[in-house]
C-alpha cells in the first residue's frame, strides 16, 4: 500500500534561547541553525525511515532543492514536488533550555498549490492508496473532496489547526492524529476523554489517536480505546515529535501492526527523536526503534 503525503516543506530556522522571548523583550541566542522540516516532510521522512513507499507531493522554491536531496537520501518519492518561482515555505523556531519551542511559519510555496496540481498528482493514485495530510499546505478542502471522491483512505493531522480546517468535511477522514489542543479546537472540550468521546460521535467510522505530551497517547476506534505512556527521555528539542509519531503510526497500520504494537512503537520513535536537534533529521529508522525497544 502507497502513502501520498500532500504536505508542507519548511527551512526550518532553529535559534537556541533561555527562554521563549517575551513580547518588547531582545535575546541573544546561544546558536543557531538551519533544519529541514515542515509537518509535510517530517511526517514522509518518518513514513519511509519505517520502511513505507510513500510519495511527497508539494512546492518548494528556489532555495528548496535541498528537500529533493532529502528524498533521494532518505527513500521518498519526489517526483511530485513541484518546484516554483518563489520562496520555500520557512519558519522560526525558538528552542528554549527545557527543550520547549514556539514556532513562527512563513508559509511561502506550500501556500501556492493549485486545483490543477492537485488535480495531476491524484491522478496518479487509487483507492488502494493512502492520503495523508497536515494543515501547512493549501487547498485542503479540495484536496480531502477530490481524494474522498476516488476512494483514498485519508488520514489528517489537523495541525495547526486555524480556519482552513472549518471549510474542510471532516467526516471524509478515516484517520485523525492530533494532539489534545488540536483536539481541543475540533470538540470546543478540554478533557482528553470527552474530546475522544465527542470525536468518536462527530465522526463514528474514524480511527482516532489524541497525542497527550507527557500523558502519553491515546487511539480510539469502535468504542474501544488503548492508551500508551511516554517513554521518558532527556530531550533537547521536542520539534517533530507529534510528526515521528505520527508517521510511525500510520506506518504501522500499513503493516497491519496490532495497535498496542504500534502505539509503543511510535511512542518509542519519538522519544528518541526529541533526543537529537532538528526535525527531519532527528527521526530514526525502524531499525534503530526495534532495537530500542528489544533492550527494554
Ligand atoms: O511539527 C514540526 C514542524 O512544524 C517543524 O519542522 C516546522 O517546520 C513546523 O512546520
Amino acid at each position: 500500500m502507497r502513502v501520498l503525503n500532500i504536505g508542507s516543506m519548511n527551512l526550518d530556522h532553529v535559534y537556541n534561547v533561555d527562554h521563549i522571548i517575551q513580547p518588547g523583550e531582545t535575546q541573544a541566542t546561544n546558536g543557531m541553525n538551519i533544519f529541514l522540516g515542515g509537518k509535510g516532510m517530517n511526517q514522509s521522512m518518518a513514513l519511509a525511515k519505517a520502511g513505507v513507499e510513500v510519495y511527497h507531493g508539494g512546492m518548494i522554491g528556489g532555495d528548496g532543492h535541498v528537500f529533493l536531496d532529502a528524498c533521494d537520501e532518505y527513500g521518498v518519492h519526489s517526483n511530485y514536488i513541484k518546484p516554483i518561482e518563489g520562496k520555500t515555505g520557512h519558519t522560526i523556531i525558538q528552542v528554549d533550555k527545557n527543550a520547549q519551542n514556539s514556532i513562527l511559519l512563513y508559509g511561502g510555496a506550500n501556500l501556492m498549490l493549485t486545483k490543477e496540481y492537485v488535480d495531476d498528482v491524484l491522478s496518479n493514485f487509487t483507492s488502494d492508496d493512502i492520503l495523508l495530510l497536515q494543515n501547512e499546505v493549501n487547498m485542503l478542502p479540495y484536496i480531502i473532496d477530490q481524494a474522498y471522491a476516488k476512494g483514498m483512505t485519508i488520514a489528517l493531522n489537523p495541525s495547526p489547526f486555524n480556519d482552513a480546517l472549518k471549510e474542510c468535511d471532516l467526516t471524509k477522514i478515516s484517520i485523525f492524529l492530533l494532539n489534545e489542543i488540536e483536539g481541543g479546537q475540533v470538540t470546543g472540550l478540554t478533557d482528553p476523554e470527552e474530546i475522544l468521546a465527542k470525536m468518536q460521535e462527530m465522526y463514528p467510522k474514524a480511527k482516532i489517536v489524541l497525542t497527550l505530551g507527557k500523558d502519553g497517547a491515546i487511539y480510539a476506534e469502535d468504542g474501544k480505546t488503548y492508551h500508551q505512556p511516554i517513554y521518558k527521555v532527556q530531550a533537547v528539542d521536542t520539534t517533530a515529535a507529534g510528526d515521528t509519531f505520527t508517521g510511525y503510526f500510520l506506518a504501522g497500520l500499513v503493516d497491519g501492526m496490532e495497535i498496542p504494537d504500534i502505539l509503543k512503537m511510535s511512542a518509542k520513535a519519538s522519544s528518541i527523536a526529541v533526543t537529537r536537534p532538528g526535525a527531519v533529521q532527528s527521526i530514526p529508522y525502524k531499525k534503530e526503534v526495534l532495537e530500542a525497544l528489544d533492550a527494554e
